[in-house]
């Protein structure tokens, strides 16, 4: 301990302990620091350019709300979906795991992603939640060069470097061979960087399997890929109940 430390360790009351015993290590603590801000400032301009390009931010104003905590147990099937989703957030860091929550309308498919999207923005990821009409118009609205700000291979670049990219409404029209070539696309990218991706549909695995085929399949389950069913009855007349 040098001798500064040793003079203020004197008129410093007995329980404080000090951070650090020498020169190297506040040296290493302020670098430490200085990447935390570098990467925080990194995770900001990301968002900030998904907010731009869609006039919004990662997670619909509806879905801002939606937490694990405000997802209602009603039987077994909401108590293992919503322990799942939230199994899912708490491991994200470091996981290259992507999800499918497939099933019937109004079971909370999109409220435990936005969980999962409310819950990892806190944490400092950017986050994505966009239906495949949105993707495919924002894309389309890069074809006419001369208004368009953005190019599509950017704004696909965009799409395939969110932390956590969620694809809504998969099979909800009758997708083109473009829109299946975009999606099998953004997935092929997002996977072989490592990227996680969701998707949300009210298709089952058959239907999904022949809508996206084996290769995109294939690749959204690296890992320990989650895939969950919610085949229940919808929530959506409580939601009315409650707001009256
Ligand atoms: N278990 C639950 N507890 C509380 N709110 C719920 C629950 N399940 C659904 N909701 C609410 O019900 C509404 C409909 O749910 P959500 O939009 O998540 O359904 P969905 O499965 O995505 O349906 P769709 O397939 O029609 O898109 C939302 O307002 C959501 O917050
Ligand atoms: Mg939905």
């Amino acid at each position: 301990m040098n001798n500064f430390l040793k003079k203020l360790k004197k008129i410093m009351p007995a329980y404080i302990e000090p951070k650090f015993f020498n020169d190297k290590e506040l040296l290493s603590w302020n670098q430490e620091q200085g990447k935390k801000y570098s990467e925080s400032i990194i995770q900001k301009n990301k968002a900030t350019k998904i907010q731009r390009i869609l006039g919004r931010s990662g997670i619909r104003e509806l879905y801002k709300n939606c937490s694990f905590e405000n997802y209602k147990i009603n039987h077994e099937g909401h108590k293992t979906v919503l322990c799942a989703a939230r199994r899912y957030a708490e491991n994200f860091k470091n996981n290259i795991s992507s999800f499918i929550f497939s099933g019937r309308p109004g079971t909370g498919k999109n409220h435990l992603a936005s969980a999962i999207g409310n819950y990892l923005i806190l944490r400092g990821n950017n986050i994505l939640i966009i239906t495949v009409a949105d993707l495919m118009s924002t894309l389309k609205s890069t074809f006419n060069q001369s208004s368009s700000k953005i190019t599509e291979e950017k704004l696909l670049y965009n799409f395939s470097t969110v932390d956590l990219l969620i694809i809504d409404e998969i099979g909800m029209q009758t997708e083109s061979r473009y829109e299946k070539m975009i999606i099998n696309q953004i997935i092929d990218r997002r996977s072989s960087s490592q990227k996680p991706t969701g998707i949300l549909s009210n298709l089952n695995h058959k239907k999904l399997n022949s809508l996206l085929g084996e290769r995109v399949l294939d690749r959204m389950s690296l890992g320990n890929s989650l895939w969950l069913t919610f085949e229940w009855e919808s929530y959506r007349k409580n939601v009315q109940i409650n707001q009256r």
